[in-house]
Formats: structure tokens, C-alpha cells, sequence
């Protein structure tokens, strides 16, 4: 008798577990077992043809997750009765990387129909990327269903721009359950990649702190008015490879963004940025957890949401 109860109570716990609980490494080895395969190689090329597309695929799950959970909800196309995310304020011209989803999901479609989710690829697309270019691994725990909505207001509020101070910076990663520390380390992402000049031009020329001769060679490309996307890279020492130069580049006062300079910039944040910046390992290891905590942002579970069979669109 008393077994029995066990074994009820057992059944209970894995299905709570399984209909609204954790993600897992595992979710697609017997309904895909080809799908990690595929999503890698895929990023292999993409980056091979453009190395900042390994960049671009990162933040994607960033704005991806930020908004209302990880849902895929960032890749939905806006037609004459659907305003979504991609012409938000932190997405609108920035944005990148459309293309290699559609790619992977076709590939996807073809191998098992209608099993991996939208919000999945750009999970595993974000790790594969990060690796390709040098940085550290992590096991991409999948099992997300995409979005059937998107919110671009949310998208406004939720991703901060790049003027924000230490604290607006803080608070909007403690509103999506993500800490003072993942702040400095997901902020790491910005070891790869490029912004426009109207994102640092603020930065360049109205503020002391930062190098001058890094202010002076910034002006020289990004001028106070009009060429808006001109490109400079986050790190300016190594924008393809994924490494914690990012972080020295902080110590001496060369961060491109404003947001990234206000995380050395005599406050608590300083600790982590100095410890970053003399232990690669360190970073790497903290990177990993930051990555899989911002991919469990609610994400859709169960009968929740759908599994798009075109990014792009609500089924
Ligand atoms: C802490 C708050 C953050 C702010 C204020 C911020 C801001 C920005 C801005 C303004 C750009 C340049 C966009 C452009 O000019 O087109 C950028 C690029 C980038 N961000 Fe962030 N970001 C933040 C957090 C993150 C996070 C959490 C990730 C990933 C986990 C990330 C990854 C990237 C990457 C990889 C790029 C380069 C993209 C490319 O080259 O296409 N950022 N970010
Ligand atoms: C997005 O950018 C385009 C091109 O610069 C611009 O015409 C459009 O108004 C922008 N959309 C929004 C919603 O800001
Ligand atoms: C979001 O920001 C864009 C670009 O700044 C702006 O045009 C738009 O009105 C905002 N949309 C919403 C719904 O808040
Ligand atoms: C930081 O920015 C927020 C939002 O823009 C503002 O309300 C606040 O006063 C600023 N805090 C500091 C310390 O400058
Ligand atoms: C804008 O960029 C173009 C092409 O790079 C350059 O020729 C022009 O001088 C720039 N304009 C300013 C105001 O810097
Ligand atoms: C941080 O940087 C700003 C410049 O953007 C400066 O005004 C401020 O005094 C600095 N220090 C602190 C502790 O915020
Ligand atoms: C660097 O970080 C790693 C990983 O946390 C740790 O094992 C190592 O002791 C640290 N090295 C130094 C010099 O602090
Ligand atoms: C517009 O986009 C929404 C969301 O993807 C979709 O549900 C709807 O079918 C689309 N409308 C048209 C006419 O394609």
C-alpha cells in the first residue's frame, strides 16, 4: 500500500515537471535527435560567411527573452493587422540575423516537422555562436513553444537603451529575475559585435568618462550629426572573439556605450568588471549560468503557445 503511494506521488511530481516545470538539455533527443546537429552547422556557415552574424544571433535571444519570456516572440513579422517587436526602439535598424533562423527552421521543417520551436533555435543559436567565436559552452536546455503575440510597447520598456544609468540598468534586469551580477556578465556579450553611431555618439561626446584619444578616434568616423549607422565595434581591441577584453577596455575607461562604461564607473558594479578582467576562466564560467538563467525567462510550456512552422508568423 505504502508503495503505491510512492509511486502515485512520483507520477505526480514528473508530471508537474514536465508540463509546467524545467527546460531540458534532453527535450529533443528522441522527437530530434538531429536538431542540435543541424543548428550548429548552420551557425558554422552563417559566421563563416559573416563573422558578426555570431554577434547578432546572441543578442537575439537577449531581445528575445527580455520581452515577455523567451518565445520567439522577437522573429514575428509585422503586416497591416500586426504590429510586432522588430521595429521596437532597441530593434528597429539593429536587429539582426532573420535570415539564418529562417534557414535553420527551414532545415528543421524538413527533418522533424513541426517539433523545435522558434524560441529554441535562437537559444541553441546563441550558445553555438558564442562557442564558434571562442567562448565558453553550456547545455541549451530546450523545450520553449513559441509566442502566438508580441508586444512592441513591452519591447520599448523591457530592452534598456543604451543611455540608461547603473541603476535603471539594475532595475530592469531585477524586474526579469536576473541579478546585479548577470547584469556584468551577460553585459560581457559586448566582447563581440558593433553599434551604431547613434547609439555611443552621446557617449563620445558629452560625457568624461571616458579615454580621450578612444573619444577623439570615435569622433573621427561617428560625428555629432547624421551618419546614424556608421559601426564601431563594442570591443575595440577583438569584436570577433569572445574573450574579457571587454572588460580591461572598462578599466581603461574605453567601454563604447554609455551602459557599458557605467558598469566601472565607482560603484558596486566595479568588483565584478575587475574580477572579469583578470580571470577569463571566471568570466566564462559565470557567462554560462548568466546564459541558461536568462533562457529560463518564462518561458511557454505544455499547451501553451504553439510551435511555429514559420518564425515569421503565428500559425
Ligand atoms: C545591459 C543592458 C544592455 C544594453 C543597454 C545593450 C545595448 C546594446 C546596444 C545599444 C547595442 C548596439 C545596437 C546598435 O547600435 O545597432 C548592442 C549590441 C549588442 N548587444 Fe547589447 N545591450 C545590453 C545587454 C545585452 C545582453 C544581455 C546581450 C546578450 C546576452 C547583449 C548582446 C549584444 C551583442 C552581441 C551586440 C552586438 C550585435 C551585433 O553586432 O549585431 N547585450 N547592445
Ligand atoms: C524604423 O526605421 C525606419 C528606417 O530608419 C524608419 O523609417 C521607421 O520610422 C522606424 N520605425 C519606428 C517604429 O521607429
Ligand atoms: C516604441 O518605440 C518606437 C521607436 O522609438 C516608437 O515609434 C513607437 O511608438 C513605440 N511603440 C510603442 C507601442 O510603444
Ligand atoms: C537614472 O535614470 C533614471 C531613469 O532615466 C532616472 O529616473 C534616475 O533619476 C537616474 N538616476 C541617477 C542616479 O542618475
Ligand atoms: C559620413 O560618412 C560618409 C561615408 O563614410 C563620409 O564621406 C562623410 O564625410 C561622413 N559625414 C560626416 C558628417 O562625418
Ligand atoms: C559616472 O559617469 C558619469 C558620466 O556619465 C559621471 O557624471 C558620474 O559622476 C560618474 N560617477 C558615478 C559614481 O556615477
Ligand atoms: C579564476 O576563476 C577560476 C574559476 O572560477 C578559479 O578556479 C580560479 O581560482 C581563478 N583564478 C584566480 C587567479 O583567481
Ligand atoms: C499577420 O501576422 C499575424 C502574426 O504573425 C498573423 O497571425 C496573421 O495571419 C498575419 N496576417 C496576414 C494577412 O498575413
Amino acid at each position: 500500500m505504502a508503495c503505491y503511494y510512492h509511486l502515485i506521488f512520483l507520477i505526480l511530481i514528473v508530471a508537474t515537471y514536465q508540463s509546467n516545470g524545467q527546460l531540458s538539455p534532453d527535450y529533443y533527443s528522441s522527437t530530434c535527435p538531429q536538431a542540435l546537429h543541424i543548428v550548429k552547422k548552420a551557425i558554422a556557415a552563417a559566421i563563416k560567411h559573416e563573422t558578426r552574424m555570431g554577434a547578432s544571433l546572441l543578442r537575439f535571444h537577449a531581445h528575445d527573452c527580455l520581452v515577455n519570456g523567451c518565445d520567439g516572440s522577437v522573429l514575428l513579422d509585422d503586416n497591416a493587422t500586426f504590429i510586432g517587436e522588430k521595429t521596437a526602439a532597441s530593434n528597429n535598424n539593429s536587429a539582426r540575423g532573420f535570415n539564418v533562423v529562417d534557414v535553420i527552421k527551414a532545415q528543421l521543417e524538413q527533418t522533424c516537422p513541426g517539433v523545435v520551436s522558434c524560441a529554441d533555435i535562437l537559444a541553441i543559436a546563441a550558445r553555438d555562436s558564442v562557442v564558434q567565436l571562442g567562448g565558453p559552452s553550456w547545455k541549451v536546455r530546450l523545450g520553449r513553444r513559441d509566442s502566438t503575440t508580441a508586444s512592441r510597447s513591452v519591447a520599448n520598456t523591457s530592452i534598456p537603451p543604451p543611455t540608461s544609468n547603473l541603476s535603471a540598468l539594475i532595475s530592469s534586469f531585477i524586474a526579469q529575475g536576473l541579478s546585479i551580477k548577470d547584469l556584468v556578465t551577460l553585459s560581457g556579450s559586448h566582447t563581440i559585435g558593433l553599434a551604431r553611431c547613434t547609439s555611443f555618439r552621446g557617449h563620445i561626446y558629452s560625457e568624461s568618462n571616458i579615454d580621450p584619444s578612444f573619444a577623439n578616434s570615435l569622433q573621427s568616423t561617428c560625428p555629432r550629426s547624421g551618419n546614424d549607422s556608421v559601426l564601431a565595434s563594442l570591443d575595440l581591441q577583438s569584436p570577433t572573439s569572445f574573450d574579457n577584453l571587454y572588460y580591461k577596455n572598462l578599466l581603461n575607461k574605453k567601454g563604447l556605450l554609455h551602459s557599458d562604461q557605467e558598469l566601472f564607473n565607482g560603484s558596486s558594479t566595479d568588483f565584478f568588471v575587475k574580477r572579469y578582467a583578470t580571470n577569463t576562466s571566471l568570466f566564462f564560467q559565470e557567462f554560462a549560468k548568466s546564459m541558461i538563467k536568462m533562457g529560463n525567462i518564462k518561458p511557454l510550456r505544455g499547451s501553451a503557445g504553439e510551435i511555429r512552422i514559420n518564425c515569421r508568423k503565428v500559425n
